[in-house]
């Protein structure tokens, strides 16, 4: 490769000390604009590594636009990065946000806002978008992965706070807490200890031993429980935990029964009059899951029966928007039921609302975004193929990295490896979800004409989404 060096706006070749440039990667239009890297620096990326950077741009040209109070974390990531980062700390509406969206490379943002087709329509130069939160749901993501945008999120950063917080309901439940506590708050003294236990010896039934369900069981093992899990998939055990044959097996033994399953089309009403009566009289079912899992008349039914001696509820089929005086008939027919019970502890999905659970998704986040930008990894995306190539070392100075989302048709590979061909391919990936298909790869030896002709030849080709090149 030739000396280090950048091309300016009008194309003309400009000696510099540095390497870590890119061809055409921020912008979506061809505008011949080289840069050397921000001098201006800021702090490195949490995790220091000895790959070779690809810096795909002057990091200071990177525009981000952080929505809804992202935490502390994400925003000092991408600060660090170099990029121009702009917070806001609310949502903002459709037309506010088409306006705003405009110049943006980066956009993060929670659960309230919502990127629609036709703000990602007028969002030009919109690389990539991170919800710093779990869900999806607010982006259209299938429109986003046709438009070249890979989406980022951060499903299990908060899977210790749920299973923290079940181990919290385990014992409020068996001491009735939760009812001594009102009681109190009204002015009752209501000392007893019929029905109340101890937790220790007692099994604990987690269903769903991903994520959650896993560390739970670590957690209820060092409280002195025996715990016992039915999953799908059969799953290596923590501990002593044992795995059960099916899920009746696994309800019939247990005194707590813990449900951790995502929400599929087999999960939804997975709970109802006949896994309770599975269940052992005087037993506690706790749902931190998802609210469409649990069907809230039968367990409502098993309450008042005395089936179950108690539950906890952290999700529901219906949930309110907002915060506020929301949990009432209106919401749905069975709020006035649950909320007459005794010992059922509610409460509004705050499974995973800690400190340090919004800490560690703005890092899972912020550094999925970074690594998008500067590497095009996907690994995480949940819109686009997951693809990565090894970092480049320091010495491959004259690599380049070809990043070409294309839609899936017929004979695309042929025709991309048609431009690519007359090159040295180091290494290369190729993946696709549904209609959009992802492609990485190394090109050794390549001066900065053959980096234009190869965008150009890419980017003519019928199939391309976007070429982003990296080097
Ligand atoms: N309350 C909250 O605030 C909160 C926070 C985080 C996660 N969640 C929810 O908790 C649930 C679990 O999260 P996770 O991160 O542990 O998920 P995960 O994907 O890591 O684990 C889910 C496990 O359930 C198993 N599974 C799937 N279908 C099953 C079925 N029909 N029967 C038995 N097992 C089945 C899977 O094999 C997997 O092992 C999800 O529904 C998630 O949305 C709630």
């Amino acid at each position: 490769m030739a000396p280090a060096s950048e091309l300016d706006i009008q194309g003309t070749r400009k000696t510099q000390d540095s390497v870590s440039n890119s061809w055409n990667t921020v912008s979506s239009s061809p505008t011949l604009a080289f840069h050397s890297p921000s001098n201006a620096g800021g702090a490195p990326l949490t995790r220091v590594s000895t790959a070779r950077q690809l810096k795909p741009f002057a990091t200071e040209d990177v525009k981000v636009l952080l929505l809804e109070n992202v935490n502390a974390t994400g925003v000092n990531i991408l600060r660090g990065a170099g990029y121009q980062v702009e917070c806001v700390k609310k949502s903002l509406p459709e037309d506010e946000l088409i306006q705003k969206i405009k110049d943006v490379h980066v956009i993060g943002i929670r659960s309230k806002t919502k990127l629609t087709a036709r703000v990602l329509d007028a969002a030009q130069h919109l690389l990539v978008i991170g919800c710093f939160c779990i869900g999806t749901n607010q982006v259209d993501l299938a429109h986003a992965a046709r438009r070249g945008i890979a989406v980022f999120n951060s499903p299990f950063s908060n899977s210790r706070s749920v299973a923290e917080l079940v181990i919290g309901e385990v014992i409020a439940l068996a001491r009735q807490l939760g009812d001594r506590s009102t009681e109190l708050h009204s002015g009752t003294w209501n000392k007893v200890s019929a029905g109340c236990w101890e937790v220790r010896g007692k099994t604990l039934g987690i269903v769903g031993y991903g994520h959650i369900g896993s560390q739970l069981s670590v957690l209820a093992e060092a409280m002195g429980m025996t715990v016992i899990y039915y999953d799908v998939v059969n799953l290596m055990a923590l501990g002593v935990a044992r795995q059960t044959a099916t899920l009746k097996d696994c309800l019939e033994l247990s005194d707590f029964v813990t449900l951790h399953v995502p929400e599929t089309p087999e999960t939804t009403g997975m709970f109802g009059e006949q896994e309770f009566g599975w269940m052992k009289k005087g037993s506690y079912l706790i749902n931190n899951a998802r609210g469409s899992v649990v069907d809230i008349p039968a367990l409502i039914n098993a309450m008042r029966s005395g089936k179950l001696a108690g539950a906890a509820l952290d999700v529901y089929p219906n949930e309110p928007g907002g915060n506020g005086d929301y949990f009432n008939h209106e919401l749905s027919a069975w709020v006035d039921d649950l909320r007459s019970l005794k010992n059922l502890i509610l409460t509004p999905h705050i499974g995973g609302s800690t400190e340090e659970a919004q800490s560690a998704i703005g890092t899972e986040v912020g550094e999925a975004l970074a690594r998008y930008v500067n590497e095009g990894n996907t690994i995480g995306a949940v819109n686009m193929p997951e693809v990565n190539l090894r970092s480049l070392t320091p010495d491959q100075t004259a690599t380049l990295r070809v990043i070409y989302i294309h839609r899936n048709v017929p004979g695309v590979l042929r025709k991309v490896n048609e431009v690519l061909g007359n090159h040295n391919v180091d290494k290369q990936m190729t993946d696709s979800r549904g209609e959009v298909a992802y492609l990485m790869a190394d090109i050794s030896d390549v001066d900065q004409n053959e980096i234009k002709e190869i965008w150009h030849s890419l980017e003519e080709l019928t199939s391309c989404i976007r070429t982003r090149m990296l080097y």
